[in-house]
């Protein structure tokens, strides 16, 4: 199968200005000679930290740490694949593909077999969208979906379908298909009969198309539609295709794809328990909204909302177990992201559709303006729930729950208020709450810091940005960035034998190698490429941009190789004497021999080293 060949796409990397292409997303302003300064458009700010440098063709967010490339923009900024940030990219600026690569690359990523899964789905869902809007076997389901406030338009757009009572109408209409033999069975739109015949999956339901991220359907959902003479109390109200190589309801979201773009522009999302409701507030002119698959959140979902936004509004059903999710989604979303978060909720236990058919879409649209409460109003709704307000006890208790939800409220005057709230309605002092709010700070900062027993590997992990960096990490940064302006100094450091000290830089290093052993001369945007995960764009970009003297010396990186090999030795002292400790208290006295013998050594070599 044709792939987009390499001379092709450093092609266009060549032909096209990062600061064009970028400049049509963010308003870039000049500074300094070389470089181009604007806000970020990955995360929130008031202030500008996302630079973009002309002369290397490379952007960086000195803000969030996300940086990359002009195919790395537009992937993520679009939501696009690696080829098709390419072909983005060749239409931007105008520059020619042939046809041949405009129609295979993209698909190219997929495997022959995901294409044909992607063709029999939309071929079903066209089949059961006619079914639906144009036969007499759709005709009631239609009459409920237009009672439901679906308008054909709103049908025709999300490709809303059904499919009749007979469990061989799909089977049939794929009959003269030549698909793979296995596509069939592994689509998951079928079930096996006890004869090994395949039978359809789904019937008698209005069926939901699910498509991922690309707009391309990969599954289904279909929703039960009793009639008289079809009742049976045993289906389930909703049934979801199985799992299958596209479909991942960890990370699916539905109506993620058309919805991205006004996530982007709002700087909004709502997030809801169902898709009727995701329909619902569409037809209320609320094209923000999305909804999990009828599973709690997880982190590959919140990481995906997070790329596009800073704010989420969670928008479940107003009963019980709305609510009882709408504190588990707070709990994971707080832990697995930055996003500001509030709460809306349905009033009189409905959930958004039935609020909608109830007030109407303006009803709807200003209980979502006007109806937001912050999250820690909400616990203190929660929380009270369930409890008996009378009981000192769990008056008690109501207390110290909130005061740990209080630790999660970033800004000082809300919390200040909530506390004079607190003190009032229960009678405490202020400086009691206060003190002990203190105290749950502290509790909470030791726990965080408590040292692991057995620190015996070096950090592992990729330094944040964030984090002050400690003298190793700026030498092996900075030994990096001067490798990149000047490829011939890896001959020095392949004498030396240097090991990085923190894995992500040995592991860039090596990476570096590779692309020098296969390219001969390094370019940073096409290295860039060569990397092909965001972690590692990330942690490049952040070295290529570090503001440091234009030119090293001979001695400059003499120095950084020694910060960098004494480090590693010290570490390692420092590891075998915490286990000689060990050793002595359990009194091991063969292994407190060696380890000191061990420790003598390595304190001579670095003795040497120094
Ligand atoms: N769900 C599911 N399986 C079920 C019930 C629910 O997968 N048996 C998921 C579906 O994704 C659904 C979501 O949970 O969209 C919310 O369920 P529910 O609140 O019961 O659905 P509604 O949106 O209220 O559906 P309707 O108004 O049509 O009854
Ligand atoms: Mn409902």
């Amino acid at each position: 199968m044709a792939k987009i060949p390499q001379q092709e796409i450093d092609d266009i990397r060549d032909k096209t200005n990062i600061v064009d292409v970028i400049g049509q997303y963010v308003q870039l302003k000049k500074s300094g000679s070389k470089n181009y300064s604007g806000l970020c458009p990955f995360h929130n700010e008031k202030t500008p930290s996302f630079s973009v440098a002309e002369d290397k063709q490379f952007y960086y967010c000195f803000g969030c740490g996300r940086g990359g490339n002009i195919f790395s923009f537009i992937q993520e900024i679009e939501g696009l694949s690696f080829v098709e940030s390419i072909l983005k990219v060749a239409e931007i600026e105008g520059i020619e593909v042939s046809e041949q690569y405009r129609n295979v690359s993209v698909e190219n990523e997929v495997s022959s077999k995901q294409q044909q899964l992607i063709q029999l789905y939309e071929k079903a869902a066209e089949v059961y969208h006619h079914m639906l809007v144009n036969t007499a076997l759709g005709e009631t389901a239609l009459d409920y979906l237009h009672k439901r406030g679906l308008s054909d338009q709103l049908i025709e757009e999300f490709n809303i379908g059904f499919a009749p009572n007979q469990r061989d109408f799909l089977f049939r209409v794929f009959q003269n298909e030549s698909l793979d033999s296995e596509i069939f069975p592994e689509s998951g739109l079928f079930v096996e009969r006890e004869n090994e015949e395949l039978a359809d999956r789904f019937y008698q339901r209005i069926m939901f198309p699910i498509r991922n991220f690309q707009g391309k359907t990969v599954g289904f959902s279909g929703r039960f539609f009793a009639t008289e003479d079809f009742n049976d109390q045993d289906q389930p109200k909703y049934l979801n295709s199985p799992e299958t190589e596209l479909f991942n309801k960890r990370e699916i979201l539905f109506n993620f794809d058309k919805a991205r773009s006004s996530i982007r522009k709002s700087g909004t999302v709502y997030l809801f328990e169902g898709f009727m409701d995701v329909l619902a507030a569409y037809r209320s002119g609320i094209t923000n909204g999305i909804a999990s698959m009828g599973t709690s959140l997880t982190n590959e979902q919140i990481t995906s909302i997070s790329r596009l936004t800073q704010e989420l509004v969670l928008c479940y059903d107003g009963d019980q177990a709305g609510i009882a999710a709408t504190d588990r989604a707070i709990g994971h979303l707080q832990e697995a992201s930055q996003l500001d978060l509030s709460v809306v909720s349905v009033p009189e236990k409905l959930d958004p559709d039935e609020y909608v058919k109830k007030y109407g879409p303006e009803g709807f649209v200003s209980l979502l303006e006007h109806g937001k409460e912050t999250v820690f109003l909400f616990k203190m709704r929660y929380r009270r729930m369930g409890k008996n307000m009378s009981n000192e006890k769990e008056q008690v208790e109501y207390v110290q729950e909130l005061l740990h939800d209080l630790l999660d409220v970033d800004s000082l005057i809300e919390q200040d208020r909530y506390l004079t709230q607190l003190s009032t309605e229960f009678q405490i002092s202020r400086e009691t709450l206060q003190q002990q709010l203190r105290d749950l700070k502290q509790q909470r900062r030791s726990k965080e810091k408590a040292p692991t027993p057995t620190a015996t590997t070096p950090a592992q992990e990729a330094p944040q940005s964030s984090v002050k960096k400690t003298k190793v990490q700026k030498a092996e940064e900075l030994l990096l960035y001067r490798l990149f302006n000047d490829e011939t100094l890896n001959q020095r450091l392949k004498q030396s034998q240097v090991t990085f000290f923190h894995e992500v830089y040995q592991e860039l290093y090596m990476l570096f190698d590779a692309y020098i052993e296969s390219e001969g001369e390094f370019v940073l945007a096409k290295f860039l490429d060569f990397l092909k995960d965001d972690r590692m764009r990330n942690i490049v970009s952040t070295i290529a941009s570090l503001k440091v003297p234009e030119e090293g010396s001979q001695q400059e990186i003499e120095d950084l190789l020694q910060v960098i090999q004494t480090s590693s030795l010290v570490e390692e002292i420092n590891d075998k004497k915490l286990k000689l400790q060990e050793a002595s208290q359990k009194g091991n006295q063969q292994v407190e021999l060696g380890l000191a013998t061990e420790i003598i050594n390595l304190t001579k070599e670095l003795k040497q080293a120094k």
